[in-house]
């Protein structure tokens, strides 16, 4: 008997490498151990969370000379991204709105969260060996669940009732990612890392990115170019 699935409406993460050198990246490992000493916020940092720069008052790291050529790099491939959905980028800007450094030792973890403020987001694997935690992405719509809960329920997958888990059948996905890879995906994707895993300073960077219109013009889903607003508060 033939037959076919045909996957409609799949979340599309974008996995590349960026090929720094070791020289250049372990100048940037030695910037980003810097900031972790300069924290602003300490107690915000709970056993067992990663430190993450963005909650410590480092979170511009696009404004930081030492990551120009960094920034170069990923620009090219967010518009790799962009092209996979044959949107044409020359009709858009493209803006680092917010970036940071994120830090893993021991069985810390980020929990799951989303960048609601952002259009794309991306992690790039700075230090990464191949036992530290990986990213994982959670399925909010769960439209294959047809029992509901079936594929994240605990009893479930111990009750064997799965053959095997993979793709097809689960809300939870873990990313295997190598140190240099790196990886965009909408700001809206639920994500976090791997808990219980013991990571050996693991060091990640990331960024929020906003695309806008270059022209707005009888659009009115697209955010309208920059220069066209209008700034009213002190
Ligand atoms: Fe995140």
């Amino acid at each position: 008997m033939e037959y076919q699935i045909l996957n409609l409406f799949p979340l599309s993460v974008y996995k590349s490498n960026l090929g720094l050198t070791q020289k250049y990246k372990e100048e940037l490992i030695k910037e980003i151990l810097n900031m972790t000493k300069n924290s602003y916020q300490p107690d915000y940092k709970k056993n067992n969370n990663s430190w993450t720069g963005d909650t410590q008052g480092h979170d511009e790291l696009h404004k930081n000379k030492k990551f120009d050529l960094f920034f170069i790099e990923i620009s090219k491939h967010v518009k790799k991204y962009i092209d996979y959905f044959d949107i044409d980028p020359t009709k858009l800007d493209f803006y680092f709105q917010r970036s940071w450094a994120t830090l893993s030792d021991g069985q810390e973890n980020i929990k799951h969260h989303r960048h609601m403020q952002s259009h794309l987001s991306f992690a790039y694997y700075l230090k990464k060996s191949s036992t530290d935690s990986n990213i994982q992405f959670v399925n909010m719509d769960h439209p294959n669940e047809f029992i509901p809960s079936l594929f994240l329920s605990k009893t479930v997958s111990l009750s064997k009732i799965f053959k095997n888990r993979n793709v097809k059948n689960s809300s939870l996905i873990d990313l295997n990612c190598s140190e240099d890879d790196i990886i965009i995906f909408p700001s809206k994707s639920r994500h976090g890392t791997q808990p219980f895993v013991e990571n050996n300073n693991r060091i990640s960077i990331s960024a929020d990115i906003l695309l806008t219109a270059k022209d707005s013009k009888n659009i009115e889903h697209m955010m309208p170019p920059l220069n066209q607003w209008k700034k009213f508060s002190n």
